[in-house]
């Protein structure tokens, strides 16, 4: 017990043995750099492969042999509007079984500490912006993504009723949308940064004639639309050009505004938040914490910075058939500014640092 209060005051420390859940992910692994720099030896993972963690037995098994000290829940079934709409029994069902059976199980195994990652999605549809933590079930949520924000609404609950019944230290962080290296780059599921970055790409290649690095990039990030083939010119067959004005097409009238952050920014929030005394959560204080940069950009802005950093000098278009989703969605970061966190990467910065992964050899 005395050693149990003295690991209380210090909530984290290079000596603990963490257990990071999702380290392949683009968070996860962002969060594994992190730890490293700031000198913890001994992170614990395991790949889907290893551990399925919508398999109770299993992970059951895992914390019963592994002594973790912290768990940080990054692993998700996780995508874009399409990925939402097209599968939202896997959404549900993955999403609560992953949270359901590590929550459960890290706190039968004597775990006292947690970091569940949630997402901004949580929030009404019409929730007043920005954001506030104090939003959360005020108001029907997108019908879109609703499986998947339901389930990461019950991570949060979870987290809150295990404090409450057994005195553990379960948080959660609610980020933002997120970019940066190990993006999801694949056109049919990826989000506005990644699918941006790549569409211009695309078009810079079109437009300097380089069919043979499209194809390299076909082969390393995935199929290219037949959408995006006709806006760049692209042979079906990715054989050659059929025209040369390669255009980029994007979706909605380019009006609506989002707010970016970088996922070193995020992975450096996870482990501030880690490191917080459970004071801060202590009822009726919100048990979780909106991770963003406070400040929202319209996608038209964010295509244009984007086309000047891939080097794309041709024609943007916006097509006001498609939907524009809601017109605005801003977190509040209030409260993890006054709890001494915040964000050090420009939105040009780290989109220059995305690029360069998205460049770099496979
Ligand atoms: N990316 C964003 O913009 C964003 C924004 C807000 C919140 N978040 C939250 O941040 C967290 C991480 O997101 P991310 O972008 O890093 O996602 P990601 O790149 O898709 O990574 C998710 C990881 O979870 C693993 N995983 C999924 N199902 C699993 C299972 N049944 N058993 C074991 N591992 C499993 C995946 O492994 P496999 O690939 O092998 O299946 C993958 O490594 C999620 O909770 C997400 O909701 C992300």
């Amino acid at each position: 017990m005395a050693e149990e209060s003295v690991k209380e005051t210090a909530m984290l420390a290079p000596t603990m043995r963490i257990y990071v859940a999702g380290h392949r992910g683009m968070v996860g692994a962002a969060i594994i750099r992190r730890l490293e720099r700031s000198g913890f030896a001994h992170i614990v993972t395991r790949t889907h492969a290893e551990l399925d963690l919508i398999c109770q037995a299993d992970v059951r098994e895992f914390f019963r042999t592994e002594a973790i000290d912290y768990v940080v829940l990054a692993a998700a079934r996780v995508g874009g509007i399409h990925a939402n709409n097209t599968y939202p029994a896997e959404f549900i069902h993955t999403n609560l079984m992953i949270e359901a059976n590590v929550i459960h199980e890290a706190w039968r195994a004597g775990v006292r500490r947690l970091l569940f990652l949630g997402s901004s999605c949580i929030y009404p549809k019409f929730a007043p912006q920005p954001m506030r933590e104090e939003d959360l079930l005020t108001g029907i949520l997108e019908p879109t993504n609703e499986p998947y924000a339901i389930a990461k609404i019950a991570g949060i609950k979870m987290c809150e009723a295990y404090n409450r019944q057994y005195g553990t230290c379960f948080r959660s962080v609610m980020p933002t949308n997120l970019y940066g290296p190990g993006d999801n780059y694949h056109l049919d599921n990826s989000h506005v940064i990644p699918a941006m970055l790549r569409k211009y790409h695309l078009a810079r290649l079109a437009a300097a004639g380089e069919v043979e690095a499209i194809r390299r990039d076909e082969a390393r990030y995935g199929a290219i639309p037949a959408d995006i083939r006709a806006a760049i010119g692209l042979a079906p067959d990715s054989s050659r050009l059929v025209h040369d004005r390669p255009q980029v097409v994007l979706w909605g009238s380019g009006t609506p505004r989002r707010e970016f952050l970088h996922v070193d920014d995020m992975a450096a929030a996870c482990v501030h938040v880690m490191g917080l005394g459970q004071d801060v959560f202590a009822p009726p204080a919100p048990s979780f914490l909106n991770v963003g940069t406070g400040h929202d950009i319209t996608i038209r802005e964010t295509a244009d910075l984007i086309a000047a950093l891939v080097g794309f000098g041709g024609d943007t278009v916006f097509n006001p058939e498609q939907p524009d989703g809601t017109p605005r969605k801003l977190l509040s970061t209030d409260r993890i500014t006054a709890l001494g966190w915040q964000p050090r990467l420009s939105l040009q910065a780290g989109l220059a640092d995305a690029y360069r992964w998205y460049l770099s050899p496979a």
